[in-house]
């Protein structure tokens, strides 16, 4: 019986990889439980599929379950399985190598890179698997028996280069694992994992959608004083995802909801999809009935959580789903993955980055397909978020333009879509009109929309901060090219009207040099308006200048932005304007005219709801003009 126990070394790799599991390069010890219950369960997924195959294997699939034990005095954890276990050859091949490709060209790059976090990012794209006890217990024993075999294995370490093997008689069907705990440092992030608080929080967080119970036998106060024991399943089983649509009651996809987006409030809708064929994932996602508080934070949670065969992995998986749609929750469970795999790994993962683009096309989909009336709340509540998209995912951006929804002219209350808008087009209109500003009713009152009234052309009143922004990057819809009323000039006139404008611009030549002279430290050029059809005057940018609005945002987000100077435009018709025409003519007094101009800047300012420079001097002048006609 001499071969019963042997000391074995490790292969070179495993042997590398125990050294920085020991000396541990993770903060996240926690992790080494996840991974004997992620092994435990595929343990058990394997004898239940064996047995179904193999009729005749003697095994016991009764009761399959996973068992967590503590000893507080010795200070040992024991995970335990009665699933497929492992022959003695097993052991020796699977805990005591690598088996894994790329193995050693990952080791390598390890030692060359000399930084921590590169370090991680390294491992992530490789399980740390088994070994990731050693950075809890300084040494760990085995003990196995293949389901279908009469002897078992005993498997024992210390991380530290070799192991022993021994064949012994009997052994449970199954395999448990034993570590001696390293004592607890709560400095090194090494809790008590002698702690039932503990072992309870850990199963929850990374573990409550295992499939097969995770017991563990606890202690309660009885009711004569003394403790008895019981024993709990910790974990909930419950992976909605992973069933069949048609095997889920809505009440349950409301109660899983609630859970994965800390929300009290239902789902505005539920997309539960499958990806099949070489990269295999169930997702479930929600898309809330409304925002969270923090939806416009950049420290706000993103929501999509990334489970790999129903291990959790990360919460905020911010790549498998884009900014814009950072209200989506819910979760992805991917099975191919390492269960290490690291945020930066994953945001260059190819497979993921296809998932990705899957889940944002069906959550789009979903969108153009949802109700009017959830429509109408989802917009309300997201439209502001989802119109980031045009900046940030230029492949999508037809399928966006088409969920847009705006203010606009034509109604008082309803939103339109850009579609209706082209078909509500002038004849003869090539353009579609925009107005952008703080709010409706601003807008509305603006000088820039006069001319667009009074000549019946509809105009989308956009008042969200991204609109400005994402108007100028589209560009266009349908072809129709989208046009800000403020900015460039505007073209609305007949024939009969340039002709006019013509002979006004003619009679105003002189003014509007001498006024453009006056006003040059605050406009580039005073000029008449074809926009105004009852204010004295309006202030509009050239065609590709910045709005005020965004040079403020850019302000606010501390960018350094030049002052962009604008247009006066003049309304050749007002009695203020005429009457500053003839004064001029008549060489009046020069302080009192350019008193005037200043005053007629001002109001225009004011009137699209902008800041005076000088707001004091602006009153003073207006005081003294008001005094003098009483
Ligand atoms: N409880 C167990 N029952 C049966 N076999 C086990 C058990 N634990 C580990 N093994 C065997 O040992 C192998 C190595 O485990 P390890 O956790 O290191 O890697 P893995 O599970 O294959 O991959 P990863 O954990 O990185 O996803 C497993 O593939 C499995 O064959
Ligand atoms: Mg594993």
């Amino acid at each position: 019986m001499s071969d019963r126990v042997e000391t074995l070394e490790f292969q070179a790799e495993a042997r590398q990889l125990l050294q920085l599991m020991v000396h541990s390069i993770y903060s996240n010890k926690d992790v080494f439980l996840r991974e004997l219950i992620s092994n435990a369960s595929d343990a058990l997924d394997k004898v239940r599929l064996e047995s179904l195959v193999d009729k005749d294997l003697q095994v016991d699939t009764t009761d399959l379950h996973i068992e967590i034990e503590v000893d507080k005095e010795a200070r040992t954890l024991t995970v335990r399985d009665n699933g497929i276990g492992m022959s003695r050859d097993e052991v020796v091949g699977l805990i005591g190598t690598i088996a894994k490709s790329g193995t050693a060209e990952l080791l390598r790059s390890l030692r060359e890179s000399k930084d921590a976090a590169a370090s991680q990012e390294l491992i992530g794209q490789f399980g740390v698997g088994f070994y990731a006890t050693f950075m809890v217990a300084d040494r760990v024993t085995l003990l196995t028996r293949r389901a279908g075999q009469a002897g078992g294995t005993r498997w024992e370490s210390t991380g530290e280069g070799t192991y022993s093997v021994e064949t012994v008689d009997d052994a449970p069907q199954g395999t448990s694992v034993t570590l001696h705990l390293k004592p607890a440092d709560a400095e090194d992030n090494l809790h008590d994992y002698t702690a039932e608080w503990t072992i309870r929080e850990i199963v929850k967080r990374y573990s409550d959608f295992i499939a097969w119970p995770i017991r563990m036998t606890v202690e309660k106060p009885g009711e004569d004083g003394a403790t008895t024991r019981e024993e709990q399943t910790l974990n909930s089983m419950k992976a909605l995802w992973a069933r069949a649509r048609d095997e889920v009651d809505e009440a349950e996809y409301k109660e899983f909801y609630r859970h994965v987006a800390h929300d009290w409030a239902d789902p505005l809708e539920t997309i539960h999809m499958r990806g099949e064929g070489t990269f295999e994932y169930e997702a479930l996602l929600f898309l809330p009935s409304h925002a969270p508080l923090d939806l416009f934070s950049p420290q706000g949670r993103r929501g999509v959580q990334l489970y790999v065969k129903r291990v959790f992995i990360m919460d905020d998986c911010d790549a498998l789903m884009p900014n814009y749609l950072r209200f989506v929750k819910g979760v992805v469970d991917a099975h191919d993955l390492s269960l290490n795999i690291s945020r930066e790994i994953l945001q260059q993962d190819r497979q993921i980055r296809a998932v990705r683009r899957r889940l944002v096309k069906k959550v789009l989909a979903t969108l153009k397909d949802l109700s009017a009336e959830s429509y109408r709340t989802f917009w309300s509540e997201f439209g502001a978020v989802v119109k980031e998209g045009l900046l940030e995912d230029p492949d999508n951006t037809e399928a966006l333009l088409d969920l847009v929804r705006a203010a606009s002219t034509h109604d008082p209350a309803e939103l339109t879509t850009l579609r209706d808008y082209v078909e509500r087009m002038r004849d003869g209109q090539t353009e579609i009109y925009y107005a952008t500003g703080e709010n409706r009713a601003t807008i509305e009152n603006s000088p820039h929309l006069e001319a667009f009234r009074a000549k019946g052309y509809e105009v989308l009143i956009l008042t969200d901060p991204v609109d400005e922004v994402w108007v100028e990057r589209v560009g266009a819809y349908d072809g129709k090219t989208l046009r800000s009323v403020a900015k460039g000039q505007v073209d609305l006139e007949t024939d009969e009207e340039r002709e006019k404008a013509a002979a006004e611009r003619q009679e105003y030549a002189d003014l509007l040099t001498w006024m453009s002279g006056a006003l040059a430290d605050s406009v580039k050029e005073v000029r008449l308006s074809t926009r105004l059809t009852t204010s004295p005057a309006c202030v509009v940018g050239d065609a590709h200048d910045m709005t005020p609005t965004l040079e403020k945002m850019y302000r606010a987000m501390g960018q350094e932005v030049p002052r962009v100077k604008r247009i006066l435009e003049l309304n050749p018709t007002h009695p203020l304007v005429t009457g500053l025409r003839k004064a001029h003519e008549q060489g009046g007094d020069g302080t009192a005219l350019t008193e005037t101009a200043e005053l007629l800047y001002g109001m225009a300012l004011l009137a699209e709801g902008g800041d005076l420079a000088d707001p004091a001097r602006f009153t003073r002048i207006l005081a003294d003009r008001l005094a003098r006609n009483l």
